[in-house]
């Protein structure tokens, strides 16, 4: 495997390890972790760069049960259970390459945890991080079954797992190539990102630099969102006057695009700015003639969809959960449906109700209220509604915090990013300024929930890597670890589109992604395209 090309930045520590006075091979052996407390070794593995590494005992729900994936690097990859009491445990996995640049990054999971991230160890190993996946405490990312009666368990997923994957990583990395690591970096998206932020607030010492996508801070409100705003436009009666079906969410998405895409400037597809548009359903009412006949609005429709668009508030009136973006699909909560019978196709509300709040299988969220978030805020299971603003330690020990989220995320609003920012700046006390020096976030037009949509997405977040864009400008973990080491903060984060999405196909368009509060903004002059006709600034 060549080296990473990130040469300016990793030049001095890939010098270093190129005198590794070890054979990665014969390190690669049981024996060399013995030393380890607490932890059941099932696999140590000497792995070649391109080879396939089969996952046979996958689970569906973690794309199982027979997944094949490329490695991305030599390395040796270990597979191992860490007690976290004494009734649960974690699976961790290592892929520790020979070509290391002597850092850790450590990764999270997504949804209702359960599968360990394959894409950011193989992004990560690729890069030279002896990188590190979790379970984060069971297997799936669907399903209640592991969180009933399982107190522990969920405390692996609510707030322990990514602290522990940390701590025996930074051991396993120790004792295979016989130094400790110089930096330690986290990433993950959604869930995550959740687990990023919390680390940062929790525990403070367990990374250098945190890499942290949509961000699902308020966990437990944003699951919680998707069943009371199914509830708001009259589900589950579907034959109530108010109920909206999901093919009238779809146009009525389609039709703000068309609506306000052109408001920047260009017919995209994109709506840039989509947080500071006001949109009025009845716009879209029958009689307008926006609509047809089989998809307009009746009057109670039309509240409805002004009721979808409201942020969450508790019985005082008092928000507690900003509201979901125009322009971005509704499916979370529209597709409610199958069979002509009320179900919602976002599972993660009835999973997690069922499994860690109500320990009752028979429950189901069809009768939703508030009165379920605010019991399931009280007992708040395994911590896992993290949401301290109070990042004061993590800021005064020097770490960096670079966020993303995307401005169509279907899944967390990005609204909850913005004020999740202002809300860290008020707790810790900082001006915008001191603020930028530690907590930069970026968001991006034209993106869904961590990856995809129309927008120029693509910072490196997913695997395969595009070889051309390993570097700060362009690699959002790169940028960050240019951050932590070189003390160059990211000033813009290049996106890139590409065909198909796909980094073996030309680039589309390339364009700047700005740290919040200031945004992107088309010179006038150049070619949408091209990234070198967008600027930083404010409205
Ligand atoms: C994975 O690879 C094995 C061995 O080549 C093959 O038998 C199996 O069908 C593959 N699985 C998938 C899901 O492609
Ligand atoms: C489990 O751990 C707790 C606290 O560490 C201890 O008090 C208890 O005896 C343990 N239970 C078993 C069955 O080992
Ligand atoms: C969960 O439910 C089971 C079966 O109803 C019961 O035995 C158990 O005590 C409950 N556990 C908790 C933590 O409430
Ligand atoms: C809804 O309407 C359909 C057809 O009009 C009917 O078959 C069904 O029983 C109704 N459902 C309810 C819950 O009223
Ligand atoms: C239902 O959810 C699954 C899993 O999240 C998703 O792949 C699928 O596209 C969804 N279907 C609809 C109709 O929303
Ligand atoms: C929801 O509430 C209604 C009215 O109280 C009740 O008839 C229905 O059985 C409840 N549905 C579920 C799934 O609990
Ligand atoms: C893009 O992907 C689609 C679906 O996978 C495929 O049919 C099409 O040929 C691809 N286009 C190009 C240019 O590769």
């Amino acid at each position: 495997m060549a080296p990473s090309i990130i040469t300016g930045l990793l030049l001095p520590l890939l010098a270093a390890t190129s005198s590794l006075a070890f054979d990665t091979t014969t390190r690669c052996t049981t024996s060399t972790f013995s030393s380890l407390s607490g932890v059941e070794i099932s696999t140590v593995e000497t792995l070649k760069g391109s080879s396939i590494l089969r996952l046979p005992d996958l689970v569906p729900s973690c794309g199982g049960p027979d997944k094949n994936i490329t490695v991305s690097a030599d390395i040796c990859r270990l597979v191992a259970n860490v007690r976290t009491s004494n009734s649960s445990s974690i699976r961790i996995e290592a892929w520790l390459p020979d070509n290391w640049n002597s850092r850790l990054l450590a990764t999270g999971t997504g949804g209702t945890g359960g599968c360990v991230d394959y894409s950011r160890l193989q992004s990560g190993a690729q890069l030279g991080f002896a990188a590190f996946g979790t379970n984060a405490g069971h297997d799936g990312s669907s399903g209640h079954d592991f969180f009933l009666n399982q107190p522990e368990v969920i405390n692996d997923f609510g707030h322990r797992a990514i602290h522990v994957e940390a701590a025996v990583g930074k051991k396993i990395t120790a004792l295979f190539y016989g130094r400790e690591v110089s930096k330690s970096y986290y990433d993950g998206c959604s869930t995550g990102g959740r687990q990023a932020l919390q680390e940062a607030a929790m525990y403070q010492d367990d990374f250098d630099g945190i890499l942290a996508g949509a961000p699902g801070v308020d966990w437990l409100k944003i699951v919680a969102s998707k069943a009371i705003l199914a509830r708001r436009i009259g589900w589950p009666d579907l034959n109530s006057s108010a109920y909206v079906r999901p093919e009238q969410w779809q146009a009525i998405v389609a039709k703000q695009i068309e609506l306000f895409d052109e408001l920047d400037g260009e017919k995209d597809g994109i709506i840039d700015a989509p947080q500071n548009i006001r949109f009025d359903p009845a716009l879209l009412a029958c009689g307008t003639g926006a609509l047809g006949q089989d998809l307009c609005l009746h009057p109670d429709q039309v509240q409805s969809v002004e009721e979808a668009y409201q942020p969450l508030t508790n019985g005082d009136g008092e928000i507690i959960y900003p509201p979901f973006i125009i322009g971005a699909s509704t499916g979370v909560f529209s597709n409610n449906q199958k069979d002509g019978k009320p179900i919602l196709n976002y599972s993660l509300v009835r999973d997690f109700w069922r499994g860690a709040v109500y320990n009752n299988s028979d429950w189901n969220e069809n009768n939703f209220t508030l009165s379920d978030l605010d019991y399931a805020l009280s007992i708040n299971p395994g911590g896992v509604n993290s949401n301290s603003r109070d990042l004061s330690r993590f800021h005064q020990r020097g770490g960096k915090v670079l966020a993303y989220h995307g401005l169509v995320d279907t899944t967390v609003t990005p609204l909850l990013s913005m004020e999740f920012y202002k809300g860290v700046q008020a707790a810790v006390g900082l001006s915008l300024e001191e603020m930028q020096s530690f907590y930069r976030l970026f968001l991006v037009p034209g993106m869904d929930h961590c990856s995809a949509g129309p927008g120029a997405w693509n910072i490196g977040q997913v695997y395969p890597l595009d070889s051309k864009r390993l570097d700060a400008a362009n690699h959002a973990l790169l940028a960050l670890v240019d951050w932590v080491e070189g003390g160059k903060a990211p000033d813009f984060l290049t996106g890139a589109k590409y065909q198909n999405d796909s980094v073996s196909q030309p680039i589309l368009a390339e364009r700047r992604h700005c740290p919040y509060p200031s945004q992107s903004r088309w010179d006038g002059r150049e070619n949408r395209r091209d990234v070198r006709g967008w600027v930083c600034g404010y409205a």
